[in-house]
Parts: structure tokens; C-alpha cells; sequence
């Protein structure tokens, strides 16, 4: 039996229904797909199984699709995945999906703990961008997220939208979990007035079906991609004229430790550091089809066609002693970077990185009352005339 999870959001709740008795024949699953229908709500289909599962449940859920929503699929996952459409008629399922890892084969689903820990922490330096970004943009706008992660930003740009008065919100990533999370996010803030879509993909497909948008927002995705300038000329032909493409790369590195921290030798964030950029030059170096982009975002921004080019900040500040959360995140954050970027570090700074990690240490970085985070994250933002 193959089964799916459909799932709609306030008035259609969750149902786990057996589809082949239910899409197909008007049974189990014919009540939520109506639900969804009349409440003008996403309605999406979690389908897992094997590649036959799957595109069986595929073929129902189209079946299913054509007569209570009439909404059209257009293509399916090639495996397992993630199926998604709006109502009204507007069908969306995307593409080859990277299983999770992007093309530095990077985890993203290992990583949600750590990204939703970021988003919380980030949530008041962003709010105001996401203000800044939709007053840009004319009323009732198409948004799109392209690599929303876990939706810290989504969230914000829901949120915002709903203050607008509404519009549409495109969640797009390449990680099943983590899209499924930033739904999940969305749906508490975004109300009735905000349109919610999720779209599993890759960026870097060539079949690449988005809806038009206003905005498109990236951040931190583009660096994942092997040709950066290329996916910037993608994200710029999703916009309609007079768009906004806007994405967050780059910045201040986030400071987290004091200079001395009574293990090891002083100084070893800095190292930290240093170690990250030779694990990203390794990483960008490894992902297949890299190409060199040998200028800054502004004009690589002009280079994909767009105008108006501009560049701001936005500074993230958590002064010591801090909360539990930022401790709990330094501690993954210094985890990650050892873990990641151990071969750069000597032994002593990874022994060193292994007692601050280590809750059963004195120097275990969770207890301390001198940790902080303060760092900026660079926006660049161009706008197709
Ligand atoms: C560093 S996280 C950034 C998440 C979020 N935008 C943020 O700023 O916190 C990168 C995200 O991009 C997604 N991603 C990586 N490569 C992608 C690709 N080629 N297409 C679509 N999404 C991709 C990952 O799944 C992950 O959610």
C-alpha cells in the first residue's frame, strides 16, 4: 500500500490517509483534499515508499488533484519526496531533488538544530530587512525564499506580508526537513491574508519551475552552487520587471569567545576562523561544475542584468552573559567548525575545542557567562527594470 500525508494548513487538518483507497475512489482522502479546496489553502503530500510507491501515489494524487482541487501536477519526484500545489488551480511540483546534501555535500537535515537556533537568534536584526526588502516591492507580492532553510527569514517576510495586507510566500529548498520545518513556521505567523507555497527543488535544475516573484530572497544558498554567476541569472529570471532579487552573502563573521578562554592558546576563534576559510575553499573547490566568480555580489548583481544595485547590513548583537540559547549556540556553533574544519586546526586547538564542547569540562562553553555573539550579515540587493 503506498501512503501519503496530506496536509493543508488551519481549516484542513493533518490526515494520514492509505491513498490507493482514498485519492483514487472518493474515500479517506477526498474530505481533506475538499477542506483544503474550499479553504483556499496548500495543500501538500508527503509521499514515501520506493520509486514505483511513489509514482503510483503520484499518478492518484493527480487523479485525486484533477477532480477536487483542479490543480494539475506537473512533474514528479524521481523518488521519495515532497509533492506541492497551491490551490486554485495553480499546480507546482518540482524537480530533481539533492536528497538533502547540496552540491558541497553539506547535511542540510543534520543541521536543523543549529539553523533554528540561528534563526531565533537572528530574528530582530532581520525583521527590519524583510520591512526594508517588501517596501520596495508594490502590494500584494509574489515573495520567494530559495534555500529558506529551517524559514528563520520566511517567517519575518510572512509576517511582514500579513502587516501589508497579504500576498504570496514561495518556501523553495532542496531539503525535504527543513522545508517541512519552515512551513511548519510559517503557518504560525502567516494568517489568512498570506498565500503559503513549498516547493521542493534544486536551484540548480535546469527545469526549474517558480512562480513569477516580486522578491526573490536568497541567503546563504548561492554559495553552495558551483556557478554562482549562473544561479544569480536564474534567481534574476524568476523576477517580474520591477523585482527585487536580494540575497545575504558574505558579512562580518559572527565573534562569539573571548580572546583567552583559560584552555589552550589565546586567540582561538581567530583560528577557528582561519580554518573555516580553507574548509570553504576546499568546499566550494569539491562541489562538481565549480567555476571561479573572481568580483564582489554588487557587480555580479549587475552581471545577472540587474539595476539599482545596492549593499547594507545588518548587525547581530548579543551582548554577554547572554541566554540559554545563545550559549546552547555557540557550544553547536564550536562543535561545527571543529568538526568541519578539524584538519586545518592543530591538535592542541582541537583538544582545546573538544574540552569547551565537552559538558562534563569546567570550561564547558554552555555554563559560561562570557560568551556573545556580534557580527554583521551583508544584504546586496538589484532590481530587473
Ligand atoms: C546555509 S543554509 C541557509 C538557510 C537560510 N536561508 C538562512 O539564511 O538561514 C542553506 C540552505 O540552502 C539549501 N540549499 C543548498 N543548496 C541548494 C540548491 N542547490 N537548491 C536549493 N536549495 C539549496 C539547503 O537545503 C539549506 O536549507
Amino acid at each position: 500500500m503506498v501512503a501519503a500525508r496530506l496536509r493543508g494548513t488551519e481549516a484542513c487538518r493533518d490526515d494520514t490517509v492509505p491513498l490507493r483507497r482514498s485519492v483514487a475512489s472518493g474515500g479517506a482522502a477526498a474530505p481533506v483534499l475538499s477542506r483544503c479546496r474550499r479553504a483556499g489553502r496548500l495543500l501538500r503530500a508527503v509521499v514515501s515508499g520506493n520509486e514505483r510507491a511513489v509514482a503510483r501515489a503520484c499518478s492518484l494524487l493527480r487523479a485525486g488533484a484533477a477532480c477536487a482541487l483542479r490543480a494539475r501536477l506537473v512533474v514528479g519526484p524521481p523518488s521519495g519526496g515532497l509533492l506541492a500545489w497551491g490551490s486554485g488551480g495553480g499546480a507546482l511540483v518540482l524537480n530533481g531533488v539533492m536528497s538533502g546534501h547540496s552540491h558541497g555535500d553539506i547535511d542540510w537535515a543534520d543541521r536543523l538544530t543549529q539553523l533554528r537556533m540561528a534563526d531565533a537568534l537572528d530574528a530582530e536584526a532581520l525583521a527590519p530587512v524583510a520591512r526594508r526588502l517588501l517596501g520596495l516591492v508594490g502590494e500584494r507580492p509574489a515573495v520567494v525564499d530559495v534555500g529558506c532553510g529551517a524559514g528563520g527569514m520566511s517567517v519575518l517576510l510572512a509576517r511582514e506580508l500579513a502587516r501589508r495586507g497579504g500576498g504570496t510566500l514561495v518556501l523553495f529548498d532542496a531539503t525535504p526537513k527543513l522545508l517541512v520545518e519552515a512551513e511548519r513556521a510559517v503557518a504560525e505567523v502567516a494568517g489568512e491574508s498570506v498565500e503559503v507555497v513549498s516547493l521542493l527543488g534544486d536551484l540548480t535544475d535546469p527545469a526549474l519551475a517558480v512562480p513569477a516573484a516580486d522578491l526573490v530572497w536568497a541567503s546563504g544558498v548561492v554559495h553552495h552552487v558551483g556557478d554562482q554567476q549562473a544561479a544569480l541569472r536564474t534567481l534574476a529570471g524568476l523576477l517580474r520587471p520591477g523585482g527585487v532579487l536580494a540575497i545575504s552573502e558574505g558579512g562580518l563573521e559572527m565573534r562569539c569567545l573571548p580572546w583567552e578562554l583559560g584552555v589552550g592558546r589565546p586567540g582561538l576563534e581567530q583560528r577557528l576562523h582561519a580554518a573555516r576559510a580553507s574548509w570553504f575553499e576546499a568546499m566550494r573547490a569539491g562541489i562538481p561544475g565549480s567555476v571561479a566568480m573572481p568580483y564582489g555580489w554588487p557587480r555580479a548583481l549587475r552581471e545577472a542584468g540587474l539595476q539599482d544595485v545596492e549593499s547594507f547590513g545588518a548587525l547581530i548583537d548579543h551582548p554577554m552573559p547572554g541566554s540559554d540559547l545563545l550559549r546552547e549556540y555557540v557550544v553547536q556553533r564550536v562543535g561545527w567548525f571543529a568538526e568541519s574544519a578539524g584538519e586545518w586546526l592543530d591538535a592542541d586547538d582541537r583538544a582545546a575545542t573538544a574540552t569547551l564542547t565537552d559538558p562534563q569540562s569546567p570550561h564547558f562553553l554552555g555554563r559560561r557567562d562570557d560568551v556573545y555573539l556580534f557580527g554583521a550579515k551583508a544584504i546586496h540587493c538589484g532590481r530587473l527594470r
